[in-house]
């Protein structure tokens, strides 16, 4: 049986494989709290980072059209292995088919463009799943940008299971976060700026800014992602017209809702009631 919409059309869709896209959506609420928004993290599934090309591209096209079905009209991948993997081809070959008035967004282009004016050495280092480093998206965005900027990529495998399974901020997880550090700084020491190129690596920011040399600055993309959005509405009145404004949010896991409303309210500092729902077809 097809689920009935429980939300109000319009709002702009945030997804995310779990809960690191509730990173990216605090700041875009922050920036812009008039919006309605519908938050959806795939849980169940959850982490897409090690999983390969094709999984990430089916289950984040099921995502984008469960917010079509939902009445979104603008989805932001608050993923960058959802954003990696799968963007490219939902805007080319699925939007095309499934509403080409409808439009989807990820977080690896903001990103992108704003690192140039962070680094002074113009070596740059980025943090994110084995799915988002192998991908190679990072150095062809910055690439395209900015092509004098040196660009070197670590995946650290663990550190998504350490924030989901609250373990981000315990004494164990130091070890992780420090190996993959140091190993990405000896690979380039001239490295001054770290791109936390995954929406759950936030939450270990205190660990990664404990580990690194203090002329090392560690970029959170959330609030870039949040500022390019605005961006983007202003330069889309078309879009920006067709998005609801009554200030709501709207949460719903592929998971145990329970277990989503105890999580996130880590996330978001606020509690929250999140709803249960499918994403696989039947
Ligand atoms: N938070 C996601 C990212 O930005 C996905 C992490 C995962 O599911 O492995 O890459």
């Amino acid at each position: 049986m097809k689920e009935q919409s429980v939300t109000p059309a319009g709002a702009i869709g945030i997804f995310d494989s779990g809960y690191g896209g509730l990173t990216v959506l605090s700041e875009i609420r922050a920036l812009m709290p008039a919006y309605d928004y519908i938050y959806l993290g795939d849980n169940a599934r959850a982490p897409y980072g090690n999983r390969s090309f094709e999984s990430v591209y089916q289950f984040t096209l099921e995502a984008v059209e469960w917010f079509f079905n939902r009445g979104c009209h603008l989805v932001i991948l608050a993923c960058n292995t959802a954003s990696a993997k799968a963007l490219r081809t939902i805007q080319q070959i699925n939007l095309p088919a499934l509403d080409p008035q409808k439009r989807v967004l990820g977080v690896i282009r903001p990103t992108a463009e704003c690192v140039a004016i962070l680094s002074q050495s113009r070596h740059i280092g980025v943090l994110g799943t084995e799915g988002t480093i192998q991908s190679g998206s990072y150095e062809i965005e910055i690439g395209k940008l900015h092509p004098q900027l040196s660009v070197t990529g670590e995946a650290c495998p663990m550190w998504v299971p350490l924030v989901e399974n609250r373990e981000y901020d315990k004494p164990g997880a130091d070890y992780f976060v420090k190996q993959h550090l140091d190993h990405l700084l000896a690979r380039d020491p001239q490295i001054d700026t770290i791109i936390l190129g995954c929406t759950h690596y936030p939450l270990l920011m205190n660990k990664i800014i404990h580990f690194v040399p203090d002329n090392v600055r560690v970029i959170a993309q959330g609030e870039y992602v949040a500022v390019s959005l605005r961006e983007y509405l202003l330069r889309h009145p078309d879009i920006e017209g067709k998005c609801t404004k009554k200030g709501s949010v709207q949460y719903f896991t592929t998971e145990s809702p329970e277990k989503f409303n105890q999580q996130a309210s880590l996330f978001l500092n606020e509690e929250i009631e999140a709803h249960k729902t499918t994403l696989e077809k039947r």
